[in-house]
């Protein structure tokens, strides 16, 4: 029997939702109905929890390799959010980044490089500019602290001197010490009171097992919304794909990284299912961001096969050409709905929380914000942060504007690298079909001071829909659909604008 078949059992067509009532609406579709409040924006909670971890900054950072890389990822890790490393490099490079951010800052730092005494001026300097530090401990073979050179110690030797052991420059005599286990307060007194900045913990056998500095107390208490781990360093997260998930999640879980993203551009697959299975049978307690899904179904697979948070969007991203490409995806409000209903039926069922994360077509601190009201528990930028300085890249100087480059991991040039699994392409002999473009942002300064402006916003938003907290954005605003008429007005209209 063909479909042609004029006898064959009238079954109902599967589009007769779409046709019928269903219409799906994106971020310009909708604004946030102004209510009650009695919330003032500077007080109101923007906090989330995701991944197992706190967020004060509900914002994760993409995976794509004109976003992503260590420093950036530090930056949001102080600002309360969490960057998200690229995979479109080695896992020795990937995981390297990992190390960078977890070295930025710490409580107190667990197994500090060392010298030996018979070690030379020559290689402590090295060591120091190797490791960005400014003073290395000294051991003798048993692991015993001798001593501690330290920048001021060097700072006016002469060329001769490079030659000699660090014994002759350390402070070793006198050397101030703490027990292991004691804690930040009790060390901010202990430097405080001899007026040191670093603070080497040994054990009862006089062992180095500790080092606390001045420089990671003032990093913790100038950002005391930084997102941290249990030992005081910045978190981050990384992307892994299919086709790599055990080689990559073994090096990157090697490296103390927070939790992963299983990072591909059609989650809803026999491959990302298999993969979230892979990570989960292998680390248990590694937390597995999964995606990207746009539908029910696709949150559904994913959360049977054990992913801890989904990832939403296909398409909607700013450089993505997935629907004129593939002429598929879903305008993101409607997504980021559908998943999120889902979600929490199903974390219901299961008897946990179960957090979507709203990725792409976010340009706005008010889609930011719309997208909370849709449902979502955080939400991914690339687009935002590609023109801060901590986004990897030069800058461009182009028609007398400043400009970084943006590019979809599914452009053309991204996929040259590691990047075309996401696609499902660049596999068994197949060409690679371009599903992202390439393209630059305006420079848009220090990532702080952006944040700062979008978070503004959020708040903002939060004030005018009478939330004091992302729980009550997500569960007691409502949206009101607008009109091609309506979107114009929102946006400045019948001026010319002089100041942007
Ligand atoms: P924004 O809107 O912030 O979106 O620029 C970033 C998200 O877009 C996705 N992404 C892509 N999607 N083709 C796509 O269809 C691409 O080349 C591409 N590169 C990135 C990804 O989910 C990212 O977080």
């Amino acid at each position: 029997m063909t479909d042609h078949d004029q006898t064959a059992a009238y079954r109902p067509n599967p589009n007769h939702d779409l046709f019928g009532h269903h219409e799906a609406l994106t971020f310009d579709d909708v604004l946030v109905v102004p209510g009650w409040s009695e919330v003032l924006p500077t007080e109101v909670d923007t906090t989330t929890e995701i991944a197992g971890l706190v967020l004060r900054t509900p914002l994760l950072s993409a995976a794509m390799d004109t976003v992503t890389e260590a420093p950036l990822a530090v930056a949001l890790a102080r600002e309360g959010g969490v960057g998200v490393l690229h995979r479109n490099l080695s896992v020795e490079d990937q995981v390297d980044n990992v190390d960078r951010v977890k070295r930025a800052q710490s409580g107190m730092i667990d197994h500090p490089v060392s010298l030996n005494p018979r070690a030379t001026l020559a290689d402590a300097e090295a060591m120091m500019a190797r490791h960005k530090i400014s003073g290395v401990p000294i051991c003798d073979d048993d692991g015993r602290l001798v001593g501690i050179l330290t920048n001021r110690d060097v700072r006016f030797c002469g060329d001769d001197e490079y030659g000699r052991p660090v014994t002759e420059f350390m402070t070793g005599e006198g050397l101030v010490t703490a027990p292991e286990g004691t804690g930040l307060d009790e060390a901010v007194q202990i430097l405080h009171k001899h007026r040191i900045e670093k603070l080497p913990l040994v054990d009862a056998a006089g062992r180095l097992c500790g080092l606390i500095t001045v420089k990671d107390i003032v990093k913790r208490i100038e950002k005391p919304e930084s997102t941290l781990d249990e030992r005081g360093r910045l978190c981050v997260g990384a992307a892994v794909g299919v086709t790599d998930v055990a080689e990559r999640t073994e090096a990157l879980v090697g490296a103390d990284v927070d939790f992963l993203v299983i990072d591909t551009a059609h989650g809803h697959t026999r491959g990302v299912v298999d993969a979230v299975a892979t990570i989960k049978k292998g680390w248990p307690d590694l937390c597995v961001v999964a995606g990207n899904v746009v539908t029910r179904e696709g949150v559904e697979a994913l959360a049977e096969a054990g992913a801890d948070v989904i990832k939403v969007g296909v398409g909607a991203g700013s450089i993505c050409t997935t629907r004129i490409v593939a002429g598929a995806g879903m305008p993101q409000m409607s997504a980021i709905f559908d998943c999120a209903q889902a979600a929490r039926e199903i974390g219901r069922r299961y008897g946990r929380h179960l957090p979507i994360i709203a990725d792409g077509g976010v340009v706005t601190s008010g889609d930011i914000v719309k997208a909370f009201v849709g449902g979502a528990d955080a939400v991914m930028v690339g687009n935002l942060l590609a023109g801060v300085d901590e986004a990897p890249g030069d800058l461009e100087l182009v028609d007398g504007a400043m400009w970084k480059t943006y590019r979809g991991m599914g452009s053309a040039g991204a996929m040259r690298g590691r990047a075309a699994d996401r696609y499902g392409t660049g596999q068994g002999g197949h060409k690679h079909v371009a599903e992202g473009v390439e393209a630059r942002v305006r420079y848009a300064g220090p990532l702080a001071e952006l944040v700062s402006q979008l978070i503004g916003g959020l708040r903002s938003g939060m004030g005018y829909a009478g939330a004091a907290n992302l729980s009550d954005l997500q569960n007691r605003t409502r949206l009101v659909r607008i009109t091609g008429a309506g979107l114009r007005e929102s946006h400045p209209h019948d001026v010319d604008v002089t100041r942007d």
